[in-house]
């Protein structure tokens, strides 16, 4: 069966975007990686794309306004014959003309068992609140920040003595484990939109090792 073609949009170290390369090398594993594009040319996850042998293109957000961005973006993701969009780490907010140029062809992750803790400080916040499970979620993306159904998730759990740092990265962790899990779901067809409900067989949590 043909491979989902697929991108993913970073901006920073990329670590999500090379677990989801590695993922991706496996023989049966229904998506390709084609194309890594950054919203900064310092993106770390850059170079760690070109060393995986993927094209990888930097984009400097400074030099366009936000839709001048995602406009230079999108034209590389259709000359590429790009099928799918992963967000792992883009920093930036997405006007409508992205997400609905992409509605239910993309899909993001971030760091707070959803609908608790949109936006930023999502560890901070988990242990201000007292939380005993914290972890990630991927959603299709909607207009709202860090808002559309809901794919899959990973728990943590929190531990005495978790400062942000250390919380952050167990769920890191989870993230590595949960996005290949996701990406595969939804580019096998095992995950499908209908109305504002992901449809799969697969369980919405995952209990990462
Ligand atoms: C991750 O925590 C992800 O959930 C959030 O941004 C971070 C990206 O990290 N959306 P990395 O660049 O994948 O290491």
């Amino acid at each position: 069966m043909a491979k989902v073609r697929t991108a993913i949009l970073i901006s920073g170290g990329g670590s999500n975007m090379a677990a989801l390369i590695a993922a991706a090398r496996e023989n049966d594993y229904p998506a390709e990686i084609v194309l890594v594009a950054a919203s900064n040319p310092g993106a770390g996850g850059l170079g760690k794309a070109q060393a995986a042998g993927v094209r990888a293109l930097p984009f400097d957000h400074k030099s366009f306004d936000r839709e001048g961005l995602e406009r230079a973006v999108n034209a590389e993701l259709e000359k590429a014959g790009v099928e799918l969009v992963c967000l792992a780490g883009w920093m930036r907010l997405l006007s409508p003309y992205f997400v609905d140029a992409w509605r239910n062809r993309m899909i993001n992750i971030h760091p707070s068992l959803l609908p608790a803790y949109k936006g930023l400080h999502t560890h901070q916040r988990a242990l201000d609140a007292g939380d005993k499970v914290h972890g990630c979620t991927v959603h299709y993306v909607r207009q709202e920040m860090d808002d559309g159904p809901i794919i899959a998730q990973a728990e943590v759990p929190v531990l005495p003595g978790d400062d942000a740092h250390i919380l952050a990265a167990r769920v890191l962790q989870a993230e590595h484990q949960l996005y290949p899990h996701a990406l595969k779901l939804v580019a096998s067809g095992r995950a499908r939109v209908e109305g504002e409900r992901v449809i799969t067989d697969a369980p919405i949590l995952l209990k990462p090792n």
